[in-house]
């Protein structure tokens, strides 16, 4: 039997936007290794874009099996509900099925507007701000915050009291058991508060639609709004706010992609995929999942009861899929990125018009009219595992 050298996990943060020179050797070497994560002991990972797609699609692969107490993880706690991330099919499908419609078109199409607006807002601010900015604070986290509170309807005069409850989320990992249990029980308890205020007032926000979500005789329990609420939440904006900032720090030291973006000669929509693609995300790390019987992905066989991390910011510089994936091309044809995922737990799959949303306040916020040459951004956190 191969035996494996077992690294710690995450590898060192490289410098800047670069991914750690680890995932290109373990490609070419040994694309399915052995790591040691932080808490919960060791585990495989899966780094070319061939593997990381089947771990994520496979159903032999469980996602609700990594929730037990010994499973590998990153920060000490296991999440305190069980949610649609935690979940195999069916019941995975059904909050799925559940979920759609409150990402239809028609509910997500205002926020279009309303993030183009907000970002005008936020620009025209740092401008009058002049001097140096803090992108950052000024710009990668209100804006992904106001389109959050807009998804979940928080009303304006709460949206302090709610981006503080989401700026711990941005710092998660850093936060002492007891400080993360307060951050749930206090998330809990405010988005228990917006799910009965729609119980007794409909509205047409995300949440509301969700509220008012049926599927034949089924619904979704007070419990599970409220669990997906604070997914929702918690998906949606630290990895915005992230992928934002780590954008524009990009299109920042790249002043002819910036202005390639400025004066219109690149369509958007390739653009922001090329973003999603060449620009990583934290470490890049899909959510843990446990083999329910033998598999083998590549020539290594995942026994039974064992876990495996997929690697995306890898998957993602695959040189067997892009050509030059170290170039970042916004007029790039060919792009099966898996920044989203892949498979039925893809964020892009089933959720289809909520990835159009995703990647509609991309387009809005990704062509900001001017800004400040001198403005000084500093990459921000965000990332799939828990
Ligand atoms: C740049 C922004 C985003 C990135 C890169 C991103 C990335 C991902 C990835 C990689 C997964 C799959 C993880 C896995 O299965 O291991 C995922 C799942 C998910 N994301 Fe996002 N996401 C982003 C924004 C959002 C937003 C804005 C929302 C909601 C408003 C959202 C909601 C979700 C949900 C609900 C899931 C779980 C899907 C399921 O299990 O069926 N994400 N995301």
């Amino acid at each position: 039997m191969k035996s494996h050298a077992v690294r710690a996990y995450p590898f060192p943060s490289a410098p800047g936007l670069a991914v750690d020179g680890t995932f290109g050797w373990l490609r070419g070497h040994e694309p399915v290794s052995r790591i040691s994560l932080p808490y919960g002991g060791d585990a495989w990972l899966a780094v070319r874009h061939e593997d990381v797609k089947f771990v994520m699609s496979d159903p032999r692969f469980s996602r609700a099996a990594a929730m037990a107490e010994e499973m590998p993880r990153q920060i000490p706690q296991q999440p305190a509900n069980r949610t649609i991330t935690d979940l195999d099919r069916p019941e995975h499908s059904r909050l799925r099925r559940l979920l759609a419609p409150a990402f239809a078109r028609s509910a997500v199409e205002p926020l279009r507007a309303l993030a183009r607006r907000h970002a005008e807002q936020l620009i025209e601010a740092m401008r009058r701000t002049g001097g140096r900015v803090d992108l950052v604070s000024g710009y990668t986290l209100p804006l992904p915050a106001s389109v959050m509170g807009a998804v979940l309807g928080v009303p304006d005069r709460q949206l302090g009291e709610f981006r503080e409850l989401a700026d711990g989320l941005v710092a998660v990992r850093q936060l002492a058991p007891d400080d993360y249990a307060a951050l749930v029980a206090d998330l809990d308890a405010y988005l228990t508060g917006l799910v009965s205020e729609r119980r007794a007032v409909p509205t047409q926000d995300v949440l509301g639609r969700l509220v008012a979500a049926r599927d034949g005789d089924d619904r979704l329990s007070e419990q599970e709004l409220v669990s997906l609420s604070v997914t929702l939440l918690a998906a949606g904006y630290v990895t915005t706010a992230g992928q934002l900032a780590n954008d524009l720090f990009l299109l920042l030291g790249e002043r002819a992609l910036w202005n390639s973006l400025l004066t219109g000669e690149i369509g958007l929509d390739t653009a922001v995929e090329e973003l999603l693609r060449a620009v990583p995300l934290n470490d890049g790390t899909g959510f843990c999942r446990v083999a329910t019987e033998d598999v083998l992905v590549g020539d290594t066989v995942i026994r039974a009861g064992e876990a495996v991390f997929v690697a995306l910011n890898s998957a993602n510089q695959d040189t067997a899929v892009f050509d030059h994936p170290d170039r970042v091309d916004l007029t790039r044809p060919f792009n099966p990125h898996v920044a989203f995922g892949y498979g039925p737990t893809a964020a892009s799959a089933h959720i289809s018009r909520g990835s159009n949303s995703r990647r509609r306040s991309g387009r809005c916020s990704a062509r900001p009219r001017t800004c400040d040459s001198r403005c000084r951004p500093r990459k921000c956190g965000g990332g799939a595992t828990p």
